[in-house]
């Protein structure tokens, strides 16, 4: 493992590399402790680069067992080979020339789970970003572009499945149980989408034909006995290829389309070229097993996954810098899929609250850093909720700037232009500005200013003149000493709603540049005048979440209420209630009111309950407007000297509060809704499963009892409402025989089933309140739990760290002395783990002092341990900083 601190990689620093691989053989002879690898590289010296240049390979943890050089074994005195780099001297001055390379791994010792290893006894590989060197020695980045044939040899008997890219062109019996086959690839590709998978399988089979009239086999392949769990996977990947035709114009190009479901991965999926590799959590779904938010997640994966063939495999990336060009923008596409394919407002508020959980806090923190990194010394730690999730936001802002035609029309110019590249982010700006005619250098800085843009805004109306005014600050508080913070190209879509709930019009406006509905904020201040205005308006801003960015203030209490009853912008009717909520649950927290009091003014809980109960809303919409903030999410509005008991105790409140006020409605929805029907997971039912569980919610929490919850767990025909009704037990009445009973139920049921298990331990670690901790030691013994898998790592001390304010916040700071010796334990194992589990602290400074102390104290320890990980190191590193 690599545990000394990394050299520190800038992006200025790229050049090209002297040495090209036109091609790749790869001959895997597979066992589980001893497997051979022999690599065949054509290996090309890039023009102009004088003849005697060394080849330096990079290696991750190998020793070399043979090299030659076309065909002859390479002298000792002209090679050097260390565990991460072969360096090969006094090549031929011929430009081309063969390079042979044999390694042996021990793919069960690699607990990594990054290059060759095994999940369940079947072999895979991980090698993106930089795991492919731990296969063999490599030009191992993602501007090395080569076509690969692989074979791989195993004995029948172990894996008498044998995968790996592109097309299998021969495959055939060896002497005493053996077998082969190999693969061939056509499109040339970086190291980083190479995959091989070898082992025992079951498959489901489809097939997809292609807008061209292509035929496309599709497979999916999962542990034996569990196919029927794959169908909505499959359903999924259907609708995805038929959507990237229709919308984006995008074909599948390879005769066969596979997914590998494993359950050892340290990431969601993985887009290898032809052959995904998914964590199984995304694949496996039923009634029985998996929840409604799993089927979107599914979806939105498969998705994901598959839109990359485009977006990251026929186009890639010059260097890990650029990892949002894939990323953000592929993200932004799989929004779009599941926007078509559910509710596009629905999945629009679900983004953005993700976005303000996860991404703002990161960029209001110690890890805070561009979309476009400038420098790292561990390219992991950038697998960042900004690279992918504001990557895509800024992706949606191009496109709200250009308009939906001239998107399109650069997104195919990119298409054209760099198919078959590894690109930048300056080439897919630069398609953009050439096919719209529109300037996109201030645009740029999105990519290049880390931190959350903040819009300062005040309003006048002069009804005689009838003219209203709107100025508009932006200021950009560099979270990271010295980084640049110019003024940046920000659209903000708007209305300026009248009493009758309809938008105003103006006949003139000065002082920013407006098109339709989007003001194009450039400078540090606009002052913006707007003539003909009849009537007093409530502006309303950043419909839609045009732009990752703050506004402040709000607009007060009863602008928010009006908004919330009458913008004609359905998403912005959310945003303001979501606003005017959370402004009066952080109110009451930082007057340290008594938790018996209200919580919630009036008007606010009369317009939840007026939307509680207009059936004109879809109940997913209605859903979400009834959730109130999370407490991490008060925790960030409040901004620093965080108590998160006393957060707690007023969120309760607030539940209660409202829990009361609208106990005959909830009562009404909840029976209402009862379904009348076998489960679907079609977003329409789960909308209105949502809708019936939240009234539940409210139930229990009004009447402080949990009855209700019990029944709902006994009678639960479906995973969704038996995970909700058993949340409600678990963490409203922690020992309750009745949450005793349901938790021993549900173990007995689910035992033998990994991924259901984990939300066993979840529900379990997130229960509120310091004796959670306990629980959660205890929960480690558990067969159901494993050190060594990342679902189960992240179910119980993930979700402990991140999803259980009071019980991980201990004033006493157990839970922070419990984390960093959980985190040094996986760290000695799987340090891409380990470092992840770490950004649970990243918001340590905004805690009140007592606990910030507690807090740094044990990140100090950890600090002071050997052997960390380089990944972990840096985490720690910036985190402490
Ligand atoms: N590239 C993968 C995705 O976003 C994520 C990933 C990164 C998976 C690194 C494994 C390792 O689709
Ligand atoms: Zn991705």
């Amino acid at each position: 493992m690599r545990t000394e601190t990394g050299p520190v990689i800038r992006l200025e620093d790229y050049r090209p590399s002297d040495y090209l691989i036109d091609t790749t053989g790869l001959h895997f002879t597979l066992h589980p402790t001893a497997s051979k690898v022999r690599a065949v590289l054509a290996v090309r010296r890039r023009e102009g680069v004088a003849s005697g240049a060394p080849l330096v390979l990079s290696g991750d943890d190998l020793a070399l067992d043979a090299l030659r050089v076309d065909g002859e074994a390479w002298p000792d005195e002209h090679h050097t080979a260390t565990p991460d780099a072969l360096t090969i001297r006094n090549l031929p001055d011929a430009r081309t020339f063969v390079i042979e390379i044999e390694t042996i791994l021990d793919p069960s010792a690699n607990k990594q789970l990054m290059g060759l290893y095994r999940s369940s006894d079947t072999y895979c590989t991980q090698c993106e970003a930089e795991g492919f060197r731990r296969i063999t020695y490599y030009l191992d980045r993602p501007d090395i572009l080569s076509v690969f044939t692989v074979r791989m040899e195993a004995r029948v008997e172990d894996a008498p499945l044998l995968l790996s890219n592109g097309n299998r062109i021969e495959s055939g019996l060896l002497d005493n149980g053996w077998h082969y086959a190999v693969w061939h690839d056509p499109f040339p590709k970086p190291s980083y989408l190479f995959a091989l998978v070898a082992g025992n399988l079951g498959v489901v089979k489809d097939s997809f034909t292609t807008m061209s009239g292509r035929q496309v086999a599709l497979e999916i392949y999962v542990e034996h006995g569990k196919e029927p769990r794959a169908g909505y996977a499959m359903d999924a990947l259907k609708r995805s290829m038929r959507w990237d035709e229709e919308v984006f114009g995008r074909e599948y190009d390879l005769d066969i389309f596979m997914i590998v479901a494993v359950s050892d991965f340290n990431m969601g999926a993985m887009e290898n070229k032809g052959l995904n590799i998914f964590n199984d959590k995304y694949v496996l779904a039923d009634a029985r097993t998996a929840t409604d938010a799993d089927y979107a997640n599914i979806e939105a994966i498969i998705a994901h996954e598959y839109f990359h063939n485009w977006t990251g495999n026929r186009i890639t990336c010059r260097d890990w810098f650029q990892l949002c060009l894939k990323e953000g923008l592929t993200v932004f596409r799989d929004h779009e899929f599941s926007a078509d394919q559910r509710s596009r407002t629905v999945k629009r508020i679900s983004e953005v609250k993700l976005l303000k959980a996860h991404q703002f806090p990161e960029d209001a923190g110690p890890l805070a850093h561009p979309v476009r990194p400038r420098r790292y010394t561990e390219i992991n730690n950038f697998y960042t909720a900004t690279v992918y999730e504001k990557g895509s936001e800024v992706v949606r802002m191009i496109r709200t700037i250009l308009g939906v035609e001239q998107f399109r029309k650069g997104l195919d110019l990119y298409f054209e232009r760099h198919d078959g590249d590894a690109a930048t982010i300056e080439d897919f700006l630069r398609a953009f500005e050439d096919a719209s005619g529109m300037d996109l250098g201030q645009f740029s800085l999105w990519y290049e200013q880390p931190g959350t843009p903040n819009l300062i805004v005040a309003s006048e109306y002069d009804a005689q003149a009838q003219r209203f005014t709107l100025r508009v600050d932006q200021k950009l508080k560099p979270p990271v000493e010295g980084a640049p913070h110019a003024p940046m190209h920000i659209p903000v879509k708007f209305g300026l709603v009248g009493e009758a709930s309809v938008d105003l019009t103006w006949s003139a406006v000065s002082g920013a540049d407006i098109s339709e509905d989007v003001i194009h904020l450039r400078e540090p201040r606009h002052e913006i005048v707007f003539y003909g205005i009849a009537e007093r308006p409530v502006a309303s801003l950043l419909r839609g979440f045009s732009a990752p960015v703050t506004v402040f203030p709000e607009p007060d209490d009863d602008a928010l209420t009006f908004l919330a009853r009458n913008d004609p912008d359905e998403y912005a009717r959310w945003q303001a209630l979501a606003s005017l909520v959370t402004r009066q649950i952080k109110n009451a927290v930082a007057i340290g009111m008594p938790v018996s009091g209200p919580v919630l003014g009036r008007t606010a809980c009369e317009v939840l309950m007026e939307i509680a109960d207009a059936d004109g809303y879809e109940p997913a919409y209605r859903a979400l407007c009834l959730t109130l903030p999370g407490e991490n999410d008060v925790a960030r509005e409040i901004g620093d000297d965080i108590d998160p008991e006393v957060v707690h105790a007023i969120h309760r409140a607030a539940s209660r509060q409202l829990g009361a006020h609208g106990e005959t409605l909830f009562a009404r929805l909840y029976h209402g809704l009862a379904p009348n029907s076998a489960y679907s997971p079609d977003a329409e039912s789960a909308g209105r499963r949502s809708l019936r569980n939240i009234a539940l919610s409210y139930l229990c929490h009004a009447r402080a009892e949990i009855d209700l919850a019990a029944e709902a767990f006994a009678a639960a025909d479906n995973m969704t409402d038996r995970a909700h009704a058993l949340g409600l037990l678990a963490h409203l009445a922690p020992t309750n025989q009745a949450t005793l009973d349901a938790l021993d139920s549900f173990r007995t049921e689910f035992r033998d089933d990994p991924i259901v298990m984990d939300k066993w331990l979840m529900i379990q670690a997130t229960a509120p309140g310091a004796t959670t901790l306990e629980t959660v030691r205890k929960l480690t013994a558990e067969p159901a739990f494993s050190w060594d898998n990342p679902n189960r790592i992240r179910s119980l001390i993930g979700a402990f760290a991140t999803g259980n304010p009071t019980g991980f916040n201990r004033a006493d700071g157990e839970g922070y002395r419990f984390l960093c010796e959980a985190i040094a334990r996986i760290d000695a194992n799987n340090p891409q783990v380990s470092a992840r589990l770490l950004t649970a602290m990243r918001s340590w400074r905004n805690l009140e002092s007592g606990r910030r102390e507690q807090a740094r104290a044990a990140m100090a320890a950890l600090a002071e341990r050997k052997n960390l990980s380089r990944d972990l190191k840096d985490i720690l590193e910036r985190t402490l900083a």
